[in-house]
């Protein structure tokens, strides 16, 4: 869980979200082995690996995770609040929402400087923005009725990648700490999905450094800009088929499950 290694000392595939469990801290870990422990046996067999061509050779991983991976438990924030910093813990470490919700380059990598900006699953479904640029429209209640029940503020039902953390995870979080995840998310960075900051943060970043915004985004040129940004978005965001969480990927996606993925937003 700390070094995405086995036993044997060979790296695990990314497919295992190594890259956030590695915050998990040293108790929460034993806890989860003791509890793993205590479970019935299963004859179940493991699932054969389906992955993206290049990462079918193992010796790939090292210059991977050399590149994406850094090692080591969930530091707190000194600055901020005990609060915040439980939430910072539960998305980042055990709720693992990064894996989906952060985009990723070409190479499986998660862009780190737009964590929770949205992402994009091996079967194409969007996870969505989680910044403040698309959550501010939700209140509270909103978020804690659709991490606990699946239901969107507009009635919708949640795909079934969602579905299944709101029932694992999220569903099962004490009040307080589902106040914590909200509290953490409501205080990231406001990013668009493009993951290019939030416009009205930037032309505050801007000034502050004493220049005019962006001549490209305002006025005429606005549209051609937006036509060109639109046009490079899709390869940068090609999803990476190896590096997104297992349950992805697993038979149980029923079409009638895909369906429901809603377009991207
Ligand atoms: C296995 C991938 C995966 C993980 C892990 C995951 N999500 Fe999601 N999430 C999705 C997908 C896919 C959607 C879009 C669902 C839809 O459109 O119905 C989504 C949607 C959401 C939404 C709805 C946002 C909107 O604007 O519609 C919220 C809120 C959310 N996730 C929060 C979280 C949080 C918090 C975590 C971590 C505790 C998390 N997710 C972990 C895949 C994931």
């Amino acid at each position: 869980m700390r070094e995405g290694r086995r036993p044997d000392g060979a790296n695990y595939y990314p497919a295992f979200p190594y890259p956030s469990f590695t915050r998990i801290a040293d108790a929460d870990l034993r806890d989860l082995w003791a509890y793993l422990r205590s479970l019935p046996p299963s004859s179940q067999a493991s699932q054969p690996h389906d992955l993206w061509f290049i990462f079918r050779w193992r010796l790939l991983l090292w210059p991977w995770k050399w590149l994406f991976f850094t090692s080591g438990p969930f530091q707190p924030d000194a600055k901020a609040s005990a609060a915040l910093n439980r939430g910072a813990y539960l998305a980042q470490a055990l709720g693992h929402c990064g894996e989906c919700h952060t985009p990723r380059n070409f190479l499986g990598g998660a862009k780190q400087s737009r964590f929770l900006a949205g992402g994009k699953l091996p079967d194409g479904a969007q996870a969505s923005n989680l910044t403040p640029t698309r959550l501010k429209k939700w209140g509270d209640k909103d978020l804690v009725d659709f991490l606990t029940t699946g239901l969107t503020p507009d009635g919708d039902v949640v795909a079934e990648t969602m579905g299944e953390v709101i029932t694992n995870t999220t569903g099962k979080l004490t009040p307080q700490d589902l106040a914590a995840l909200i509290a953490y998310l409501r205080s990231l960075p406001a990013f668009r999905a493009s993951g290019r900051a939030d416009p009205a943060v930037a032309a505050l970043r801007a000034r502050a450094r004493g220049r005019p915004r962006d001549r490209r985004r305002s006025g005429a040129g606005h549209a051609g800009t937006r036509v060109v940004e639109a046009a490079s978005v899709s390869p940068r965001h090609r999803p990476a088929r190896l590096a997104v969480h297992g349950h992805a990927q697993r038979p149980c996606q029923s079409r009638a499950s895909q369906a429901r993925h809603r377009p991207a937003r």
